[in-house]
């Protein structure tokens, strides 16, 4: 996949994004609408979802787009515990080399984690993309995530 092909998914799907959050009864509805764009969207995609913060250590499985993944993720576990206690996006080129990995699936090679934040600042989920290619995740794709994470803040609620 080339960049200009890769930014052209994203800009497509940020549109489809932008139009249907307004219309998002409540977070569940946000986050599964995202999963669902993003993952119909990228063709590099492979597991596509949400693990939302459920207590001050442990993250659960949210909306998702994939073959069936782990339930719960404590914080100081994994790509995505990493994110949820850095609050910043982490990106792992080979899984497999990232200390503490949780292999849901042993096909995902390489794996991106953004965290979502709601309207007031707390960390309310992360969103996790895996991929079955070794570092498919990128700067294009962390702008365009933490974009879109940032336009879900407003409406994460309930
Ligand atoms: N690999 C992740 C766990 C979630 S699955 O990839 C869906 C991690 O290490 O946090």
């Amino acid at each position: 996949m080339t960049d200009s092909q890769k930014i052209e998914g994203y800009e497509r799907a940020v549109r489809q994004i932008a139009g249907l959050l307004p219309h998002c009864r409540d977070s569940v509805a946000v986050m599964a609408t995202v999963a669902s764009v993003l993952h119909d969207a990228m063709p590099h995609y492979y597991w596509t979802g949400f693990y939302r913060t459920v207590s001050p250590d442990i993250l659960s499985i949210g909306p998702y787009q994939g073959t069936p993944a782990c339930l719960e993720i404590a914080f100081d576990k994994g790509v995505c515990g990493h994110c949820a206690t850095t609050r910043t996006t982490v990106v792992a080129d080979d899984v497999h080399e990232f200390p503490g990995h949780i292999a849901c699936d042993s096909r995902s090679r390489s794996e991106i984690v953004v965290p979502v934040f709601d309207s007031g600042g707390v960390l309310v989920a992360v969103l996790d993309v895996d991929s079955t290619e070794l570092a498919a995740f990128d700067e294009i794709d962390k702008r365009y995530l933490e974009d879109i994470c940032g336009q879900m803040s407003e409406f994460m609620q309930g």
